[in-house]
């Protein structure tokens, strides 16, 4: 399955799907990396790596202006899967419907809790005492497509955003490249917002 993978910032998610596939854990290829920041470190990491990237700025471009172009970038390259990995901006009616059903996100919160930014720093100012992060389905409004998976991890008395992110993110690196794997190996079915994954057979 080829995947194209949106990002906007320092590409961890990015790089451990690169390291499944590396690994032989996820039978997928990465056709391409799309960017809205310049600066973002997950560029640095597609071209180490050999992976066709590209730099569409949003800086100055209205959304749908934005998406048009990155719908075509997809499209060449032949993108049957999108998956935002730290991609910071919501996507427009336009592009959820080009890639319909076929778009995933990972957010490092326990969705329905905490959409949005610093999902992280909610969970704490909230003082939940379990939190963890989820990889979903995206639709036209935040944070709120079906649910593939989640993963919960504690949090403790003295977390702070830095400690809490990172054992969150642990958790990330490890359920993203999973989902996608029960996509490509046919086992998601979806009814309603439930989302089932059979078991692998391998
Ligand atoms: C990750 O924690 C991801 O879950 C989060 O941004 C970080 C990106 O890190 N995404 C969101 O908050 C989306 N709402 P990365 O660039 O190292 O993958």
């Amino acid at each position: 399955m080829r995947l194209g993978v949106l990002l906007s910032g320092r590409g961890s998610n990015f790089e451990a799907i690169a390291n499944s596939i590396a690994q032989g854990r996820l039978d997928a290829e990465i056709a391409v990396v799309i960017s809205n920041r310049p600066s973002a470190g997950g560029l640095e990491i597609a071209r180490q790596r050999g992976i066709p990237l590209r730099v569409i700025p949003s800086a100055g471009l209205n959304r749908e202006a934005w998406d048009r172009l990155a719908i075509e970038e997809l499209q060449t390259h032949g993108v049957e899967l999108v998956c935002l990995a730290g991609f910071m901006r919501l996507l427009s009616a336009g592009f959820i419907r080009a890639f319909s059903g076929r778009i995933l996100n990972i957010h490092p919160s326990l969705l329905p809790a905490f959409p949005g930014l610093d999902a992280q720093k909610q969970a704490l100012d909230y003082g939940v005492k379990i939190a963890g992060c989820t990889v979903h389905y995206v639709d036209e409004a935040l944070d709120s497509g079906p649910i593939l998976l989640q993963s919960a991890v504690p949090v403790f008395d003295d977390d702070t955003v830095d400690t809490l992110s990172a054992r969150i993110l642990a958790q990330e690196h490890s359920i993203y490249s999973r989902a996608i794997q029960a996509i490509v190996e046919g086992r998601v079915t979806l009814e309603g917002r439930t989302v089932r994954i059979r078991e692998s057979e391998k």
